[in-house]
C-alpha cells in the first residue's frame, strides 16, 4: 500500500485516534492542536484520555517516525519537504445556544491553512457538521485546486481504536470522485465496505446514525417504564426483541438517559436542521423529551428509595462518566442525575474507576472519592449511574456494613440482584420485575 502525508487538526478523542490509527496503517501523520500543554504531553508519548490501545499506537507511531505533533494547523502544513496530501479537520463542533452546531473552529482552521495547502491537497471533514458544511468549507478555502470531502467518524469512546481499525463501514462524500477515492484508499487495509456518495449525503449519515441510536435508547427507556407499570421485565423483553436481526441486541440497555459529547449534540442538531427547512421532526423531538424525562424518573426512583425526601440524605454514587470505559464527563447522565439530587438537598459522594479525586468537570454537587467504600459510607442509598463492570465484582458484603441503609438503586440494571440480596441489600432496577 502507498502511504500518504496526512495532517490531522484537533488532537482530541477523534483526532488523536484518527492520527495514531492512520500512522499504524503506514501513513505519515502530523497531529496539530492549539493546546500547547497537550502537544507537549503527546510529544513525550503520553495520552491523558482513557482510550484502550491509544497510547501504545502513539508510542509505536512516534518510534517509527510516522507520527509527529504540531502546535498549530499552520505549523502542521508547513513542514519543509513534507507536503500535506490530506488534511483532516477534527476540531470540536459544539452545540451553540440554539442547538445548532457551532462551526467557528472549523472555519478558523480553514482560514488558517487556505493559502498554505499544496495544490491537489484534499481537506477532509471528520467533525460532525451540518449538511452543507463541506460546501461552506470549500467556499471558505476558496481554492479550486483543493477538494473538500466529508468522512464522518463512528468511533465510540472507550473503544475508539478498536472501532477505527475494525469499522462497520467507511463513508466518504465528495462531489469530486477522485478526491473521494483518495480518502477511501487511506483505509483500504481495513477491508471495510466503503459508501462513496456526495458530500451532503455523507454529512447526513452521521446525524442519521447517531439520532437513530438515541431514538433506540429513548424507546428502550420508555419501554422500561411501561414494563414497570405492567409488571413485565424489560431485560427479557429486550432480549426477545434483540434476537430479531432487524433489531439486534446492541443498544437496548435502559439507563439513566443517554449522554456523552455526541448523541445529545447530534440529536439536537438534526432537529435544528430539520426545523431550518420547515420540517417538524417530532419523532426526534420526542426522543429528546423522553431522555430528559428519564433523568427525572431516576431521581424520583431514588427519592422513593430513601423514603420520599432527599433533603439531607447521604447518597453514594457509583459512576460519574457518561458511560463505562471512559473518564469522559461531558454530557454525562450521571452528572445530570447528581445535579438534580443535589438540587433536592441530597449530600453526594461519588466514585468512578475512571475519574480520579479532584478531576475538573465534576459539578460541585459531588464529593469525588477514590474508593467505593468511601462512597458507600453512611449512605442512605447507593446509586449505580455508570455501567462499569467492576461494580459487579465489588465486595457487597463488606459494603453492607458501612452503609446506613442497605438500598441500591441500579439505574443501569448492571448488578446481580441475587448477589445483592444475599448481602442484605434491597435492589431496585429499571423496568425489572
Ligand atoms: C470533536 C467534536 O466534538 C465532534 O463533533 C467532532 O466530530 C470531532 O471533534 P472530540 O475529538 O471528542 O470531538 O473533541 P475534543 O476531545 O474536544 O478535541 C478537540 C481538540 O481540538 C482539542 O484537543 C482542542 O484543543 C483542539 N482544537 C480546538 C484545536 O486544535 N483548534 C481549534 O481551533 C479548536
Ligand atoms: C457515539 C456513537 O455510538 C458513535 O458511533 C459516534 O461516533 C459517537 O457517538 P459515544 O458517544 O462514545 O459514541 O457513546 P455510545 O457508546 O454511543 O453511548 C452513548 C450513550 O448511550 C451513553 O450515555 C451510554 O451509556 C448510553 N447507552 C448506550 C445506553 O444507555 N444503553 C445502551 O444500550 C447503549
Amino acid at each position: 500500500m502507498f502511504s500518504r502525508r496526512i495532517a490531522v487538526v484537533g488532537a482530541g478523542y477523534v483526532g488523536l485516534t484518527t492520527g495514531a490509527c492512520l500512522a499504524s496503517l503506514g501513513h505519515s501523520v502530523v497531529c496539530a492542536d492549539t493546546n500547547v500543554e497537550k502537544v507537549k504531553r503527546l510529544r513525550s508519548g503520553r495520552v491523558t484520555i482513557l482510550e484502550p490501545g491509544l497510547e501504545k499506537l502513539l508510542v509505536e507511531g512516534m518510534a517509527a517516525g510516522r507520527l509527529e505533533f504540531a502546535a498549530s494547523a499552520r505549523e502542521a502544513v508547513s513542514v519543509p519537504d513534507k507536503p500535506v496530501e490530506v488534511l483532516f479537520l477534527c476540531v470540536p463542533t459544539p452545540m451553540g445556544a440554539t442547538g445548532a452546531a457551532d462551526l467557528g473552529p472549523v472555519a478558523a482552521v480553514a482560514r488558517e491553512v487556505r493559502d498554505l495547502l499544496p495544490s491537489g491537497c484534499v481537506v477532509v471533514n471528520k467533525s460532525t457538521v451540518p449538511v452543507g458544511t463541506a460546501e461552506a468549507t470549500r467556499r471558505l478555502l476558496g481554492r479550486k485546486d483543493v477538494a473538500v470531502v466529508s468522512n464522518p467518524e463512528f468511533l465510540r469512546e472507550g473503544s475508539a481504536v478498536e472501532d477505527f481499525l475494525h469499522p462497520d463501514r467507511i463513508v466518504v462524500g465528495c462531489d469530486a470522485q477522485d478526491a473521494a477515492e483518495k480518502v477511501a484508499a487511506l483505509y483500504s487495509k481495513l477491508g471495510a465496505p466503503a459508501v462513496l456518495t456526495d458530500a451532503a449525503s455523507a454529512e447526513m449519515v452521521k446525524y442519521a446514525a447517531n439520532c437513530f441510536l438515541s431514538m433506540k435508547l429513548s424507546y428502550v427507556n420508555a419501554l422500561a417504564e411501561l414494563c414497570e407499570r405492567l409488571g413485565a421485565d424489560v431485560a427479557d423483553v429486550t432480549e426477545g426483541m434483540g434476537y430479531d436481526r432487524r433489531i439486534g441486541q446492541a443498544f437496548l440497555q435502559p439507563g439513566p438517559g443517554w449522554g456523552g459529547s455526541c448523541l445529545p449534540k447530534d440529536t439536537h442538531a438534526l432537529l435544528q436542521v430539520a426545523a431550518g427547512v420547515g420540517l417538524d421532526f417530532s419523532l426526534v423531538a420526542a426522543s429528546l423529551a423522553t431522555n430528559d424525562r428519564q433523568r427525572t424518573l431516576m431521581v424520583d426512583k431514588i427519592r422513593t428509595a430513601v423514603g420520599g425526601d432527599l433533603a439531607g440524605q447521604q447518597i453514594g454514587l457509583l459512576g460519574l462518566a457518561f458511560k463505562a470505559g471512559t473518564a469522559d464527563l461531558r454530557g454525562s447522565p450521571a452528572l445530570a442525575v447528581a445535579a438534580e439530587l443535589h438540587a433536592q438537598g441530597a449530600v453526594l459522594t461519588g466514585y468512578d474507576p475512571g475519574v480520579p479525586e479532584g478531576v475538573p468537570g465534576v459539578t460541585d454537587a459531588v464529593r469525588v472519592v477514590d474508593d467505593p467504600s468511601m462512597a458507600a459510607k453512611d449512605a442512605a442509598a447507593l446509586v449505580v449511574l455508570t455501567e462499569w463492570p467492576e461494580f459487579r465484582a465489588l465486595d457487597w458484603r463488606a459494603l453492607s456494613s458501612v452503609v446506613a441503609e442497605r438500598v441500591v438503586v441500579d439505574t443501569r440494571n448492571l448488578l446481580d440482584s441475587d448477589v445483592l440480596r444475599r448481602a442484605g441489600f434491597s435492589w431496585i432496577g429499571v423496568g425489572r420485575r
